[in-house]
């Protein structure tokens, strides 16, 4: 894509952070990232901060800044960059006779904490947007790096993206349920989690944080997932012994969950607030 500064509004910062004067920037913000060719002219400065989930990388496109970096004083000429990594502190300030022009970018670092408050289940999915096979992978392979009782690893994963097989379960579960719906909300990829009854007596919370790691990958990448119920029922059937089967899974499997996948559709699901009494604090 192409950011067109030239014919972008000015947006004035004043005492942008704490500084001094304005920082005359033209923005370009999606949301999440932050790209802006920013203009302070004699005296003004961006305040001291620290980039606390994400960094910063500034390009000096005239001018000089004077930078304090921690503790350490840099002068970034024009040609030259300023990078300020996450956990950093910086104050920029325009140094010398001539406007300092800069581009910068802040681009969007989504933290742990809130991958984890913005997941929501995800009920409808985009059925025109097929899921990239490399993103799949990454929540599968999230899945697999799970905590498991005494390390044995007794959950498998059948990453099923076959539209015939990902719809024979979709029915398959629906008769579970006794209802003539699609229980996948029309999500295109299908993670089975089911896990070995004789690896360890903890299968079940084993494959439970299989399926909580890969719909916290799901929505790191920008993915709406679900967990599916009705798993168990659903591979205790015979259809289900001869899914296995024919996959060449042998062993002592009961299934867990599915956590379905896809490019969400609509709007995120308001969340509920939080019960009162969920914690009670022992000190
Ligand atoms: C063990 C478990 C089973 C679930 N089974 C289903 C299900 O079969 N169908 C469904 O639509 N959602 C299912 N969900 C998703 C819940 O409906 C969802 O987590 C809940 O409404 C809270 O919403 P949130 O995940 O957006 O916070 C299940 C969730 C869990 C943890």
């Amino acid at each position: 894509m192409r950011i067109d500064f030239n014919n972008m509004e000015d947006t004035i910062l004043h005492e942008f952070n704490g500084g001094n004067g304005d920082v005359i920037a033209k923005m370009y913000f999606d949301g999440k990232n932050r790209i802006m060719r920013a203009t302070l002219k004699k005296g003004c400065s961006i305040g001291k901060h620290t980039h606390v989930k994400n960094f910063e990388v500034i390009y000096v496109i005239s001018g000089t800044a004077k930078i304090t970096y921690n503790d350490e004083v840099l002068l970034i000429e024009a040609g030259n960059s300023h990078f300020c990594p996450r956990g950093n502190t910086h104050m920029i300030e325009q140094y010398g006779e001539e406007d300092l022009v800069m581009c910068t970018v802040v681009p969007w670092k989504n933290d742990i904490e809130d991958t984890i408050m913005e997941r929501r289940s995800c009920k409808q999915y985009d059925p025109e947007k097929s899921v990239p096979k490399e993103l799949i992978e990454r929540v599968v392979n999230a899945g697999t790096w799970a905590a498991t009782g005494k390390g044995q690893q007794a959950p498998i994963i059948l990453a099923v993206t076959n539209k015939e097989m990902r719809d024979k379960l979709s029915k398959m579960n629906a008769k579970v349920l006794g209802a003539d719906i699609d229980p996948f909300y029309g999500a295109p990829v299908v993670l089975v989690v089911l896990s070995d009854k004789d690896a360890c007596f903890t299968w079940k919370n084993d494959g439970s944080i299989v399926i909580a790691n890969m719909m916290l990958m799901a929505e790191d990448l920008g993915l709406g997932s679900c967990w599916i119920h009705r798993c168990e029922e659903e591979f205790n059937t015979e259809e289900g012994q001869q899914i296995l089967a024919d996959l060449g899974i042998t062993g002592n499997y009961e299934g867990i969950g599915h956590c379905v996948l896809g490019y969400p559709k609509g709007e995120k699901r308001e969340p509920h607030p939080r019960k009162d009494n969920y914690v009670y604090w022992v000190e």
